[in-house]
């Protein structure tokens, strides 16, 4: 890692979106002598408006832009010196890769690939830190048993998943062919405050008090893990400054949950804040086809990180997701 007498200055990229915008007021916080860098392009999915609260933070600055661009990456490095990057940008919505697959392939692709290796031409051997952000949709769709663990083979389903699943693999060889000092991240879906609309969790919420229905694909049975994410940003944080590089870390938050069963839930919570006459929430859901792409289950088995970094998801389930649905009824002014 740089050295710790010198002032850090990291690259965070994707900082305007739904977990990088989580992260960056956590970090800034709990890192008092680094400062943040963030690239984001501001695509549908990027809003300022969701970093206010570090808007004037003396340790912050944000830089609209591309991380495609090789040109503006390169000089960011150079003007900023910077020791450390975080990559959470990329397009991120599987149903978005499927109808339109193009901009996957060039930001989750090209993108860490121009952030990798503007990396390792201006740090030019020095041990700093390269984390990359990913998914557990890489390893593909469980059965009904099991878990994935770091070992699990890769096996994308999705254009949405084969664009990480390819931008791991890069960071991965700039370890095995340079050296780079590089940890890789997968976790499982995240929840919480910040989210995009366009998600399961935010619409089911909008759906059910807009009066709508609440569209569920396929049978609602298909099953994620689900993971808090001021935990998920936590465990960034560990995994940022003890991993080992080389490295692959899962994390989960031991949440397995069908859609369904999730959407009765957000029902049920909303039945007691803003309840309807005589009608619950949970009667507007209605099935829509499930799409090609879409796996069963998905669910993790964090143990490395637990035993290696000590880190667990705190957050229960039923408190997470009622948090999530008091900062949306806020969001909305309900
Ligand atoms: N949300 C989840 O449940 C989840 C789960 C596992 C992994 N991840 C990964 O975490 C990362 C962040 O996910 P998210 O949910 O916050 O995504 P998001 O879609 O909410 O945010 C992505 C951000 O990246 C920016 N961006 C997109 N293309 C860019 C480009 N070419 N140059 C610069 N900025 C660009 C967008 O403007 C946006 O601010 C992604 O890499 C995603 O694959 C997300």
């Amino acid at each position: 890692m740089a050295d710790h007498h010198s002032i850090n200055t990291i690259l965070i990229t994707g900082g305007a979106g739904f977990i990088g915008s989580n992260f960056i007021p956590y970090f800034l916080d709990k890192n008092p002598s680094i400062k943040v860098v963030n690239l984001d392009v501001l695509t549908y999915a990027g809003d300022l408006g969701n970093l206010k609260e570090v808007e004037n933070h003396p340790n912050y600055t944000f830089v609209k832009g591309d991380i495609c661009d090789n040109l503006l990456v390169k000089n960011l490095f150079e003007k900023y010196n910077i020791s450390g990057v975080i990559n959470f940008a990329a397009e991120s919505h599987v149903d978005n890769s499927i109808n339109s697959p193009r901009q996957f392939i060039k930001t989750n692709i090209e993108g860490t690939f121009n952030l990798l290796e503007n990396a390792r031409t201006f740090w030019k051997g020095k041990n700093n830190r390269f984390h990359h952000i990913s998914t557990d949709e890489v390893y593909g769709s469980l059965g009904g048993n099991g878990f994935f663990t770091e070992e699990s083979n890769y096996q994308p389903n999705s254009p949405y998943s084969a664009s990480k699943a390819s931008s791991d693999f890069l960071v991965r060889s700039y370890y095995h062919t340079y050296g780079m000092n590089v940890v890789t991240s997968n976790c499982s879906n995240n929840y919480g405050p910040k989210q995009h609309d366009e998600k399961l969790i935010p619409t089911i919420i909008r759906s059910a008090i807009n009066g709508v229905k609440i569209p569920i694909y396929g049978n609602g049975k298909n099953i994620r893990d689900w993971l808090f994410v001021k935990d998920h940003c936590r465990g960034i944080g560990s995994i940022y400054h003890k991993g080992k590089a080389g490295e692959t870390y899962l994390l989960g938050g031991n949440n397995e949950y069908d859609n369904l069963t999730i959407a009765t839930k957000i029902c049920k919570i909303l039945d007691i804040k803003i309840p309807k006459k005589k009608r619950s929430y949970k009667d507007q859901i209605e099935f829509v086809e499930d799409r090609l792409g879409h796996d069963f289950r998905y669910a993790i088995d964090a143990s490395k990180v637990s035993k290696e970094l000590s880190w667990k998801a705190n957050e229960s389930f039923d408190s997470g997701l009622e948090k999530t649905v008091d900062w949306y009824l806020n969001k909305y002014q309900l």
